[in-house]
């Protein structure tokens, strides 16, 4: 459906509704091509409110009729809701609607997926399914009565009634229509039950479709465990008889915390050691316990508009965050949330589409489910844990349940629970919320007869709307080491709050070497120049692990910068640092895999950019390849022993501990087949007995130019499997040397398994098109043609993954002058496409500038 003319909305034009919700019935009469879905609300003046204006959201439904108090109405329609004339007290709203799951390609509302019915509400779709003030700081009770010849018909809340044909579903806690689901098809539970900590019994249930059940058990177990976390980290406990998770193949984003029914893209909680990999054993974890979380951190709290977004997604991704790093390794969950922080959140801060963690207005609010509202919100909170300690956040926590639950808030009512328990002012920490882009850090030292100070200077670049920053609360955790490695000072929290301040440490008997911004302590940009010497010292003596591995990261990322502008060769202080590292025993492998990996070709576009360089994306691949291959060489010895070290004799378990050697494997097996060309990985997928080792494998195979036959026999043993067969498609674009990339995915939009409607099939090809950095960037510009076909093609189907698929576009001025131009040739193509949806329109309009 094309939309009129967008409209933006303001944080500061917020009002309430003029009424409020006491209770909604719906009837669902479930046929593909024409549902009728009746409502009954109970409307009464909001007394807190203003304006009475009645007016009710709807999108796509066609009115069969309306009664108020049951008398027939004639309500005022336009193509986004209904005005109509109210009685001055409480009085029963009636409507009866028709609608169309099985056109419903945009997957937002009531669609169908492979004959199932399901639905995608957040955040502005139950306005397709019937007139509502679709507004998340309206709430209500529920009830649902589904009509349908499908075995299983669910929604939220617990079963409370059935007869032939029909059930009914009852949600006693009042939740804004965003959480409303329901779910009819032929399915099959795996089923477990679970015992609160107060003695609740709960039924638990995963629903997939018949076929699929071998897949459930690790996303049940995950359940269970997240169950157990919330009571006794955060003591929430679960409030409904039964717990129900649907998984579904085509799913706009990974998954949604419907009140009782969360509803999951079936890439995201199915999972069986022969399909899945660690990499998807890991995630399906996190967002299993995502979405349980959001119970009370979105679904019993709730946002009073959607500018709060980030008041339930980064608080939840932070919880989810804790929940990983206490079940699997710290260190490495940390290590591996800041590279995802610099791969996806750093380009959005530092380009056209940098917005605050609250945005203050929008277009199209599907288009800020971003890194930034996500992963920064949650690094926000993680500060704000760091500042006022573990006690006074724990404090905060149980004050923020106690305080609003069964409301809709806002951040100044987070941000107050914190100004409670600890008395502390928090204006100026609320800048992290208001102010777009990264903060940069810079670091000068003096050393004088025993004291060491440190100066740190903050500034924020301007970004769209911002040209001005004032300065932030930055915590910086910092430690000290003497010359012979000992820590001399404990790690110290800084708080920088000038925009220049100096930080003394007295009483030392040598210049130390300083651990600046330990376990990644905000989410900015250290400036510090700084010698090699001082790194490699760093890399072989830092007992904070997390500035361990980012020293590595440094060296690294020094020598390739230096190899792409200087012509210089890879620096053998960086080679010798990591091979000690990889030597030593004592060091969980899963770091050591870590410690292998080098800064993405992306990112170093992006440092490039930043220090006056155009960059060119061909010569940053052709640094990674000699650095990869001079690694492989130098470590050559090792390498061997190390592969010994990372073999698993144990039935495959996805925990951290096997995972962590397998990643470890599939990096030494990356460099030893730069020297054997192929042999070992070869080997490996002839008796590859899991996904993970099979895809390591198959993807060095690639890389070896020898993965022809592998690569068909792959196909044919896993064509039934779509989560697999995307992974197939992913693999070959990803993998694919520059000049053939865009060849390689164009033969693949051409294979008959290439779905493109299906998101996560567009994904897999378009997604990795997108992340192969100098496949994307090829100098021909056939790589933006390709994406912007696509997107052009998909917009019309469903706007939501073509909107999301713009972000690619975002870094386009940091190249030369040829790219730019093809790039803005390619964005204008799409912004001239007659009637563009909304929701691609302002992704362009913003990232074109
Ligand atoms: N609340 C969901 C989550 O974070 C995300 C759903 C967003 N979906 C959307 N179409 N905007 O788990
Ligand atoms: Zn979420």
């Amino acid at each position: 459906m094309r939309d009129a003319a967008p409209t933006t909305v303001y944080l500061k034009d917020y009002t309430p509704f003029g009424y409020l919700v006491d209770s909604v019935s719906l009837t669902f009469d479930l046929v593909p091509n024409a549902t009728r879905v009746t409502a009954r609300i109970a409307f009464r003046p909001n007394p807190e409110a203003q304006d009475r204006t009645f007016f009710l959201h709807g999108e796509g439904l066609k009115l069969i009729g309306a009664q108020i108090d049951g008398q027939d109405v004639k309500p005022e329609l336009t193509d986004q809701g209904l005005t109509c004339d109210v009685p001055d007290g409480p009085f029963l709203w009636e409507s009866e609607v028709e609608i169309d799951p099985a056109n419903n390609t945009a997957l937002e509302g009531l669609y169908m997926s492979n004959g199932m019915y399901c639905t995608q509400c957040e955040a502005e779709g139950f306005r397709k399914i019937t007139f509502y003030p679709d507004r998340p700081d309206v709430m209500s009770t529920f009830t649902v009565r589904i009509y349908g010849d499908l075995p299983v018909m669910l929604s939220n809340g617990n079963p409370s009634d059935s007869g032939d044909g029909w059930v009914e579903w009852t949600d006693p806690w009042p939740k804004p229509a965003y959480l409303f689901a329901l779910v009819a098809g032929d399915l099959v539970a795996h089923s477990d039950r679970f015992t609160t900590a107060s003695g609740q019994e709960v039924d638990l249930n995963l629903w997939v479709r018949p076929g699929d059940e071998h897949k459930c058990a690790f996303g049940m177990e995950a359940l269970k465990k997240s169950m157990r976390w919330d009571e006794e980290v955060y003591g929430r406990e679960y409030d409904l008889d039964v717990f129900n998770i649907v998984a579904v193949d085509d799913f706009n984003m990974g998954a949604m915390e419907n009140k009782g029914l969360n509803i999951f893209n079936s890439a995201a909680v199915l999972a069986s050691p022969d399909t899945s990999t660690d990499g998807n054993f890991e995630r399906i974890e996190a967002i299993i316990a995502h979405e349980y979380f959001h119970n009370w951190t979105g679904n019993r709290i709730t946002c009073r508009d959607w500018f709060q977004l980030c008041l339930k997604e980064g608080l939840t991704v932070f919880r989810d965050s804790q929940f990983t790093s206490d079940l699997r390794s710290a260190p490495v969950k940390r290590i591996s949330d800041v590279i995802d922080l610099r791969a996806r959140q750093f380009p959005e801060d530092n380009g056209p589409l940098a917005h605050p963690v609250r945005p203050e207005s929008f277009q199209e609010i599907n288009n800020f489910y971003t890194a930034t509202v996500y992963e920064k919100g949650a690094e926000v909170i993680g500060m704000l844990k760091r500042l006022v300690g573990d006690a006074a956040y724990a404090e905060a926590l149980d004050l923020y349940f106690a305080r609003h639950d069964g409301q809709a808030c806002t951040i100044e009512d987070w941000l107050k629970v914190f100004e409670d328990v600890t008395g502390r002012d928090l204006a100026q920490f609320k800048r992290w919320y208001s102010q777009a882009g990264t903060p940069r850090v810079a670091v000068e030292e003096r050393w004088a007869e025993g004291t060491y100070t440190l100066t740190l200077t903050q500034s924020t670049p301007p970004t769209p709307d911002q040209p001005d920053k004032a300065p932030q609360v930055i915590p910086v955790a910092v430690g000290l080491l003497g010359p012979n490695g000992d820590e001399v000072r404990e790690t110290q929290l800084l708080e920088l709050t000038e925009e220049r301040q100096s930080f003394t440490f007295e009483g030392l008997a040598a210049k130390p070497v300083p651990s600046i911004l330990r376990g990644f302590s905000a989410p900015v940009i250290l400036d510090r120049e700084t010698t090699t010497e001082e790194r490699a010292f760093l890399l072989a003596h830092d007992t904070d692990p997390f500035n361990r591995w980012e020293a590595g990261r440094a060296l690294a990322q020094h020598t390739l910068l230096d190899m792409i502008v200087n012509g210089t060769p890879p620096e053998p202080a960086y080679l010798d640092g990591i091979q000690s590292v990889l030597r030593d025993e004592a060091l969980d492998p899963a770091y050591r895999a870590l410690m292998l990996g080098l800064p993405g070709q992306s990112e170093l576009a992006a440092t490039l950019h930043e220090r006056g360089h155009t960059p060119d994306p061909m010569a940053i691949w052709q640094a990674v390849e000699t650095l990869r291959q001079t690694m492989a060489e130098h470590l050559q010895d090792l390498l061997p022993r190390l592969h010994a070290e990372a073999q698993v004799d144990a039935p495959y378990r996805p925990d951290a501990e096997q995972s962590g050697k397998r990643a470890l494997g599939s990096a030494v097996l990356g460099l030893i087949n730069r020297i054997d060309g192929g042999v070992l990985a070869a080997e490996e997928y002839g008796k590859a007995d899991n996904m993970t080792l099979q895809l390591s494998a198959l993807g060095a195979l690639i890389r070896a130019g020898k993965g022809a036959g592998q690569l068909a026999a792959f196909y044919d043993q896993w064509k039934d499997d779509r989560l697999v067969i995307d992974k197939w498609f992913g693999l070959q674009v990803s993998l694919a040397e520059p000049a053939d990339t865009v060849k390689v995915a164009v033969h693949l939009t051409r294979h008959d398994d290439f779905n493109w409607k299906n998101p996560n099939r567009f994904r897999a090809v378009l997604g990795a098109l997108a992340m192969n950095h100098a496949g994307f960037h090829h100098e021909s510009g056939a790589g933006y043609s390709l994406l912007a076909d696509w997107l052009l093609r998909l917009d019309p189907v469903n706007p939501q993954t073509t909107a999301r698929m713009c972000a690619p576009f975002q870094t386009w001025k940091r190249y030369d002058a040829k790219r730019q131009e093809m790039i803005a040739e390619q964005l204008d193509r799409i912004a001239a496409a007659p009637g563009l949806s909304r929701d691609t329109t302002e992704m362009i309009s913003r990232i074109r500038g």
